[in-house]
């Protein structure tokens, strides 16, 4: 018997299932959601597929999105804890594990989140193969690298959020004490998106003034204006957040959906990201961190050779020993 729908409705080609630039988000936890909700409602993607371990709480956050598909661009959202609803992903971001408590650092995380990622990444490249993976979930420069060793992707294809977090609340701080505005401060926050992270002083600028020429103390301890302070701060940010509201999370959201359409949209925009560092600026151990990177459909393309000075390549080579010598003691 004909339906309503057929009698209001011609068929004329077949719906086809993906519109290749399906997004799946692991993890719909704080950050999990806050990704989601600015890839979807920023129209980075209108194909969003959302995975956890909790039925309930998927399901939840699912629909209360799909109630807004009014407000977007006529998304699809799915949900579910079978990996088979992933397939055919052009990028898959892992959210998911613990996160820290207040007072623990990231890297107090890593082999909690280490053995949850055993149980995510086989099962994501099983159904995408040809996916990219971007690592938010925390120590996320020990995580990618984690996820490149379980992935068996190459290198270009595994990305970390990294400090491109951190280089956006360098360029708000700088902007609230310059009145500028954070689009026009520039700055870079590079190295570990962590504790040892590494301001990059020597390029910090607005319209190509480099702030170091005015003052040449910038940075230091003999600044008299102390603008060491605004990196310090930096590292501190998301143990003042975790104390205030118990988790991050909008920033994080808004940095990945940044991360998320120069992918999609093979942008070849510039971010700081982690990404395999071996060869660069003088590090010979096999480690992840930020440096920026051109971002495109292909993943990481090119690395920007910065002019560092020999304290930042030094600060560098620090966060890339710490990362190696977490890394010796994961258990895979
Ligand atoms: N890279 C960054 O800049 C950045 C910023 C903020 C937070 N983080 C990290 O992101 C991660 C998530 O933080 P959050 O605040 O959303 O935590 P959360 O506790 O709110 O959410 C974590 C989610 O992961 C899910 N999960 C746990 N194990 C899983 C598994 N095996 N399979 C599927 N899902 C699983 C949980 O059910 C939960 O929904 C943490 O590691 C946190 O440190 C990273």
């Amino acid at each position: 018997m004909a339906t309503l729908k057929d009698a209001l409705l011609t068929e004329v080609a077949e719906v086809l299932p993906t519109s290749g630039n399906k997004v799946t988000v692991v993890g719909v936890g704080q950050v999990g959601m806050a990704c989601a909700f600015s890839i979807l409602a920023q129209g980075v993607s209108n194909e969003v597929c959302l995975v956890d371990c909790m039925q309930d709480k998927l399901t939840g956050e699912m629909l209360d999105l799909q109630h807004g598909s009014n407000f977007m661009k006529n998304p699809k959202i799915t949900s579910g804890t079978d990996y088979a609803l992933t397939a055919g992903s052009r990028l898959c971001i892992v959210t998911a594990g613990a996160r820290q408590r207040e007072g623990e650092t990231r890297l107090d995380l890593v082999q909690r989140n280490t053995d949850i990622l055993k149980s995510i990444i086989p099962k994501l490249i099983e159904y995408s193969p040809d996916t990219i993976l971007l690592m938010v979930s925390n120590p996320v420069d020990i995580m990618t690298y984690v996820a490149w060793k379980l992935s068996g992707l190459p290198k270009n294809r595994i990305i970390g959020s990294g400090t491109n977090l951190d280089s956006s609340r360098f360029r708000f701080l700088m902007s609230q004490r310059l009145g500028v505005a954070p689009t026009s401060c520039h700055g870079w926050i590079i190295g570990e998106h962590g504790d040892s992270s590494v301001p990059v002083w020597s390029g910090v600028n607005v319209a190509g003034v480099r702030l170091r020429e005015i003052n040449p103390a910038i940075g230091t301890d003999e600044d008299p204006e102390k603008w060491d302070e605004l990196h310090k701060e930096v590292v501190n940010s998301a143990y003042e957040v975790i104390r205030l509201k118990g988790y991050t999370s909008w920033a994080i959201g808004l940095s990945t959906a940044a991360l998320t359409s120069a992918i999609l949209r093979n942008s070849n925009n510039v971010h700081a990201v982690s990404t395999s560092v071996i060869g660069e600026h003088g590090i010979d151990k096999d480690v992840f961190l930020s440096l920026p990177c051109v971002l495109n459909s292909n993943g990481v393309t090119h690395i920007v050779k910065q002019l560092l000075t020999p304290t930042e390549i030094d600060q560098l080579h620090k966060s890339a020993d710490l990362m190696h010598e977490v890394q010796c003691g994961l258990r895979f």
